[in-house]
């Protein structure tokens, strides 16, 4: 890693060190959060962020396909969109955040793709003009406080026999007590919401496609291992 790698690293370790903010609307605190690592958050996600490329290929999207991802952030994985199928040969693609720094990101990464738009809203309320074939969420729904909203909400957009994919964090059963206040501390202090009823909740709203569970290693912190899991449900037809 070069030294510029490794200062950015440090600007966004300092601002998660210091936290989320605790005051203001959730769209303030995620702008006073992100607004500092917005240059930086996509080389130091990669290492943090695992198995967002395998849900994104999971999601097996056909051409011609309707895709919406709440919860885009920076729009980076757009790239594993387009390996999985063809940005060119979908009808459309929303990326939806309330995040304004990061979207502007994605704003300067998707300037001159005709069929992707990018949304600045809240992933509570936000629906597409017709029903979507695929929807995702990449470590999104841990930030969202009314996630079971987002849920019902991903659910009334897509269209029957659609299909929805969750990665993120999350609280396994073996996880044990203080192993579950431990990871529910480490990432509330950004703002981060583990849960244990998240994956449960897509079993209930979704058909089962598929569902594994597996630990991630974090960037700077050999030791430690971030409980995961990626999730793929379909809409009954
Ligand atoms: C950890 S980031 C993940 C970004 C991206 N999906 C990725 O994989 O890099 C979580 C994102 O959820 C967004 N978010 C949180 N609450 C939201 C809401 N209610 N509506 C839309 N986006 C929201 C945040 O702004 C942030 O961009």
């Amino acid at each position: 890693m070069s030294f510029a790698d490794i200062a950015g690293d440090a600007r966004v370790l300092w601002r998660m060190l210091r936290g989320q903010p605790r005051r203001g609307s959730h769209a303030d605190r995620l702008a006073a959060f992100y607004a500092p690592q917005a240059e930086r958050y996509d080389h130091f996600r990669a290492r943090l962020l695992q198995g967002r490329d395998e849900l994104i290929e999971a999601l097996d999207i056909p051409a011609g396909a309707r895709v919406v991802e709440l919860g885009c952030g920076t729009g980076s994985n757009l790239a594993a969109l387009d390996r999985a199928c063809p940005l060119a040969g979908l009808a459309s693609v929303q990326l939806v955040d309330l995040c304004a720094p990061l979207l502007a990101v994605a704003r300067a990464r998707t300037a001159g793709l005709g069929n992707v738009e990018v949304v600045e809203a809240d992933a509570t309320t936000w629906r597409p003009d017709i029903p979507v074939d695929r929807v995702y969420l990449s470590y999104a729904l841990t930030m969202m406080p009314d996630w079971q909203a987002v849920l019902a909400n991903a659910q009334a957009m897509l269209a029957p026999g659609g299909r929805i994919g969750v990665v993120d964090f999350h609280l396994p059963d073996g996880a044990g007590r203080l192993g579950k206040l431990f990871w529910r501390r480490w990432f509330g202090h950004d703002g981060v919401r583990l849960s244990e009823r998240h994956l449960p909740a897509l079993r209930a709203h979704f058909d089962e496609v598929m569902s594994l569970e597996r630990r991630a290693a974090l960037p700077y912190l050999p030791v430690l291992r971030a409980p995961y899991y990626l999730y793929v449900g379909g809409k009954a037809a």
